[in-house]
């Protein structure tokens, strides 16, 4: 392996330029973390409401349940940010991998001081999101459930689709018969679909005096057959630990709860995070030779100004050690071999545009690592696929749909982040969201659209102009339309709106990023070879 040799003068001025105008965007994403933790409209009554309760936080919660002193790789923090009239931080549900007696699990645990526990559409998405994760890392799934279901005011967009609420309970009764464990901790209420998720756990703890489960409350009873019961003596912890059955064990206070999980880890029979099995080439790992905490004088201020993607694997990869594939060939796409918190990964990384040799070599590189049962971690910033005269004639179209299949039909394990520019149909051959990366993280500075707001402005209006209403058409209007293209371009690539969506699986500091990716290629090393191969083609 041969060390990458930084060009990088951390003393120069635009260096510390950068780094200064980086750091007020790392400075932007933790306060946003900070509120998604809590802020929102009225939280800080809930969250009193909460505490005098006796309840525990969200995320103390999971804390109490994981090993002390593990990383908890939380997902997609900053889900509905900007939506929902800014009622739902977070989603009101917070997602991620931790480490119980040293066996990863997904946790997915409602926040029953946003809207109590209710699901919005994003919610939903970020639920379900977290179980096609358990699913692909085999991970046994531990729910902390405090819910108040469907968020009925948008009851059509969370209610009747295949990736709606029912699809949740769907994916649980499959997990549970692939062998994957499902958890339920019963926190609060579990109304009417709510019931499901305990009911479809294949262990169950609920805490007396605030766990309850029915199909309907006391006030569906009442209107349906005149009952009048209080919820506890309806569905609280005694009813079905003693006479239901619906759950298995009760907890007298949350602790309790918790030491119970863990007891139940402790005997599923999964395999530990530092098992890796056979196939996985994983070494001692090493720090890189420079410090990541430099990505952010390496990004420009002005996004416009490229940077060498060498540089960001520096700071990213073991020992800053790149084996390079054809470094003289195809240079906007930087290919090697390196590894992860020792774990070996084939890296693809954009130097801007995506020529077709660029395309080949990336198609090649693949197909290798594919061969080699190495996963794949793909850095995106390009602008996309070369256009022109010169480049459709020389078969951009075909060398991309090359590497596009490459990406789609490779069985590794992929991991995507977003370091820059994610433009145009580059999104796809670097494997973005729609070719199923098990991982793909965003970086505060990157931006991801159809194509960039210049062009866009450029290409509406163009149109406009060649169109049926072109004879119509005023300076004015041309005016108008830039601005808006523009001012839509502008809110809808940057990556707070990618996040708040569910485009990725976490807006994170740059900084942190290598941790990130060592923790999801670990999952990915516990599990059975991959297994479809295809030969390695010339390209
Ligand atoms: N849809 C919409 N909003 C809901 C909701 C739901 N399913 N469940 C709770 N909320 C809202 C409440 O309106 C309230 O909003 P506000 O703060 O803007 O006033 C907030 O969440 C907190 O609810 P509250 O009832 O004050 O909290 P609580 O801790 O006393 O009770 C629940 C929590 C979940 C037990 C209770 O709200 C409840 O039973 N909700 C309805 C459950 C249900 O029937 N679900 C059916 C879904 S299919």
């Amino acid at each position: 392996m041969s060390r990458i040799h930084s060009q990088i003068d951390t003393r120069s001025e635009p260096f510390a330029a950068n780094r200064a105008a980086y750091a007020e965007q790392v400075a932007t994403l933790r306060e946003r973390l900070q509120w998604a933790i809590e802020g929102g409209a009225g939280r800080a009554r809930s969250i009193e409401r909460h505490l005098a309760r006796g309840k525990v936080m969200v995320r103390d919660r999971i804390d109490m349940v994981t090993d002390e002193g593990t990383p908890f790789l939380e997902l997609s923090s900053l889900a509905a940010w900007g939506q929902y009239d800014d009622g739902f931080p977070g989603a009101g549900i917070v997602t991620g991998v931790g480490i119980v007696h040293g066996i990863p699990c997904m946790f997915v645990a409602n926040d029953a001081t946003v809207k109590g526990g209710s699901l919005a559409p994003a919610s939903i998405k970020k639920h379900v999101r977290a179980q096609q994760i358990a699913e692909e890392n085999r991970l046994p799934t531990v729910y902390l459930v405090d819910s108040g279901g469907a968020f009925l005011p948008r009851q059509d967009e969370v209610f009747p689709d295949r990736d709606h609420f029912g699809g949740t309970f769907y994916r649980q009764a499959r997990m549970s018969a692939q062998g994957l464990p499902q958890i339920s901790v019963v926190l609060g209420g579990c109304t009417a679909g709510g019931a499901y998720v305990p009911a479809l756990s294949d262990e169950v703890v609920i805490v007396k005096g605030i766990g309850r489960i029915f199909l309907g409350g006391p006030p569906i009873v009442k209107a349906a057959l005149g009952e009048i019961v209080d919820p506890e003596t309806l569905g609280g912890a005694d009813v079905h630990t003693r006479e239901s059955g619906v759950a298995d064990y009760i907890a007298y206070d949350e602790a309790e709860a918790y030491a119970q999980v863990r007891e139940i880890v402790s005997t599923l029979n999964q395999p530990r995070i530092d098992q890796p099995q056979p196939w996985c080439d994983v070494a001692e790992p090493r720090p890189p030779a420079y410090d990541p905490a430099e990505i952010y004088g390496i990004i420009h201020a002005d996004a416009r100004n490229p940077f060498d993607v060498r540089e960001l694997v520096a700071r990213m990869v073991d020992d800053s050690d790149l084996a390079e594939f054809k470094p003289r060939y195809g240079e906007s796409i930087v290919c090697g071999f390196a590894r992860i918190w020792g774990h070996r990964v084939g890296v693809i990384g954009n130097n801007g545009i995506i020529f077709s040799e660029s395309a080949l070599k990336a198609t090649h590189f693949i197909e290798m690592c594919n061969q080699r049962r190495i996963p794949l971690v793909f850095l995106q910033n390009t602008s996309g696929y070369m256009v022109g005269k010169e480049s459709e004639a020389g078969g951009i179209a075909k060398n991309g749909a090359k590497m596009v299949d490459a990406v789609a039909n490779c069985t590794v394990p992929k991991y995507t982040v977003l370091v820059g520019g994610s433009y145009g149909a580059g999104n796809y051959g670097m494997c973005g969201r729609g070719f199923e990366p098990r991982f793909l993280f965003t970086w505060p500075n990157s931006r991801i659209a159809t194509m960039s707001a210049e062009t866009a402005e450029t290409v509406l209006v163009d149109i406009r102009l060649g169109g049926l209403k072109a004879s119509q058409t005023t300076e004015a209007d041309v005016a108008r339309i830039r601005a808006e293209v523009r001012q839509q371009y502008e809110q809808q690539s940057d990556p707070y709106y990618a996040t708040s969506r569910l485009w990725d699986d976490g807006l994170v500091d740059p900084v942190h990023t290598r941790d990130m990716l060592g923790l999801c290629l670990a999952l990915a090393s516990r599990q059975p070879e991959p297994d479809a191969r295809y030969r390695v083609f010339r390209m």
